[in-house]
């Protein structure tokens, strides 16, 4: 384990495992259909590559870049889309996949964003949803798992760039930010 790591929340194992039954439940859901998995980077990446790979259907893959602004308590912040998918997204079945459901405003503002282009369906699959004691603007259609208040890195989360390539989730050490 690496030494900035105080304990891990998810082993490698763990995350396969979730993210397999999430697979197959969007396979389920969306059999007849060709989804838009979209990734927004860079924390999604290791989630979006997995969960791909755990769907049995055809799909095809777009990224996104954004920054969201105004990261208050109002439920919709502004949000800059620094990199715009590829794919048109008006008539597809989009799911966006993001890597940690924290306030939340930044999947708020971007399932805004993206809704004003008439997508066939707009719906969100996430890894962790963070359990901050409090409601949240919009919820996850998907997760892989409830997690705890910390700062959490690996499988994609990052503090100041590092550590997204952990294969598990760990709490980082409070030394390492403090
Ligand atoms: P939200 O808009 O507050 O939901 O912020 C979500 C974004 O904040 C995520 O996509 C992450 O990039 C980042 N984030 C939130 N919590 C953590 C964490 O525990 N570790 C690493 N990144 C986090
Ligand atoms: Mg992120």
């Amino acid at each position: 384990m690496n030494h900035d790591i105080e304990r891990i929340l998810y082993s490698e194992v763990q995350i396969a495992e979730a993210v397999k039954k999430l697979g197959e439940q969007i396979t389920r859901d969306y059999t007849g259909k060709t989804p838009v998995l979209l990734c927004i980077l860079k924390g999604s990446s290791v989630f979006h590559a997995d969960l791909m790979r755990a769907i049995d259907l055809p799909v095809e893959a777009d990224f996104l870049i954004a920054k969201s602004y105004g990261m208050s308590s109002q439920s919709s912040g502004k949000l800059k889309i620094l990199k715009e998918p590829e794919i048109d997204i008006k008539n597809r079945d989009i799911i966006i996949v993001e890597d940690i459901l924290d306030t939340a405003v930044t999947l708020s503002a971007l399932l805004h964003t993206l809704s004003l282009r008439e997508p066939a369906s707009l719906k969100t699959a996430v890894f962790l949803d963070k359990n901050l004691g409090i409601k949240k603007p919009v919820s996850a259609d998907y997760k892989c798992f409830d997690a705890e208040n910390e700062f959490l890195v690996g499988y994609g989360l990052d503090y100041a760039e590092r550590y997204r390539n952990l294969p598990y989730v760990g709490v980082l050490r409070r030394e390492i930010y403090n």
